[in-house]
């Protein structure tokens, strides 16, 4: 598999995607890359460039393309300055179309990609909207996932109770950050509870799929899926696709 975490100089999806490949002996090839260098030192998969051309540049089957793309002028936390008749309207006008063009862009380019964002002015849609405490962490920072061919991310630890006991500055944390040179970069980074669940998660989906194509094929593998379909193991619809009546690939 053949995965690409974009805009991300923390590692934290890279690395739990690498943790989920190792752990299950998969050797899938995992990359990240950001304009900037990662954050966790010299690392070889980590390209520094733009996201469309490294999409293009490392020419890749990809799998899966995960992008975190900047929010500042996208965000209705920013509205302020970003909206209608405010001073930065029109770099919320471009960031609206560069975004738009972006998510076209991975969706050409990967069989299914995941894109993530806070609450703005998207004119699409997030799939779902997920909020820190569902994974562990007692904070709110309600964030879009837009996913393409992918199942919903399911809440994997949540701690809304502790949450709703603690006070606003708690709760928004982030929020209320102090001015420093590194604050947009601390705001920004990847909570590891969702960084790890979107890894468990849908490496896990990833891995599901590789297992059906290898299995696909062996001259034995369609007919032993259409066996499986009849007990009610597997999905009937989805290998009705792939396998004839008598068990052959189509
Ligand atoms: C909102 S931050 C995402 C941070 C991420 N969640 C993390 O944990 O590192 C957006 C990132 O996009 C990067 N970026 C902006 N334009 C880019 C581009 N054209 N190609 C690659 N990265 C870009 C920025 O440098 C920034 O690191």
């Amino acid at each position: 598999m053949n995965i690409l975490i974009a805009m991300e100089t923390s590692g934290v999806t890279r690395k739990a995607f690498e943790e989920y490949s190792n752990r299950n002996k998969l050797s899938w090839n995992i990359y990240s890359c950001d304009l900037l260098p990662a954050d966790d030192g010299f690392v070889p998969n980590h390209m520094m460039g733009d996201a469309f051309q490294v999409v293009e540049y490392l020419n890749k089957k990809w799998d899966l393309i995960l992008v975190h793309p900047p929010c500042t002028a996208l965000a209705v936390s920013g509205n302020a300055w970003y909206g209608k008749n405010m001073p930065k309207h029109s770099e919320r006008l471009k960031a609206i179309e560069w975004t738009t063009k972006l998510w076209n862009f991975i969706k050409d380019h990967s069989r299914f990609a995941i894109m993530e964002n806070p609450v703005g002015v998207l004119p699409f849609k997030p799939a779902q909207y997920i909020q820190p405490y569902e994974f562990g962490h007692p904070e709110s920072k309600k964030t879009g996932l837009w996913l393409h061919n992918l199942p919903k991310l399911i809440a994997t630890d949540n701690v809304k109770d502790v949450y709703d006991t603690l006070p606003r500055k708690e709760q928004m944390k982030m929020h209320y950050l102090s001015p420093s040179k590194n604050r947009w970069k601390i705001r920004s980074k990847t909570y590891q509870g969702i960084g790890d669940a979107i890894a468990e998660q849908y490496g896990t989906y990833l891995f599901a799929l590789q297992r059906k194509e290898q299995l696909m094929k062996r001259s034995w593998g369609g007919a032993m899926l259409w066996a499986a379909t009849k007990d009610n193991i597997l999905d009937e619809k989805e290998i009705r696709k792939l396998v004839t009546s008598t068990g052959e690939l189509k």
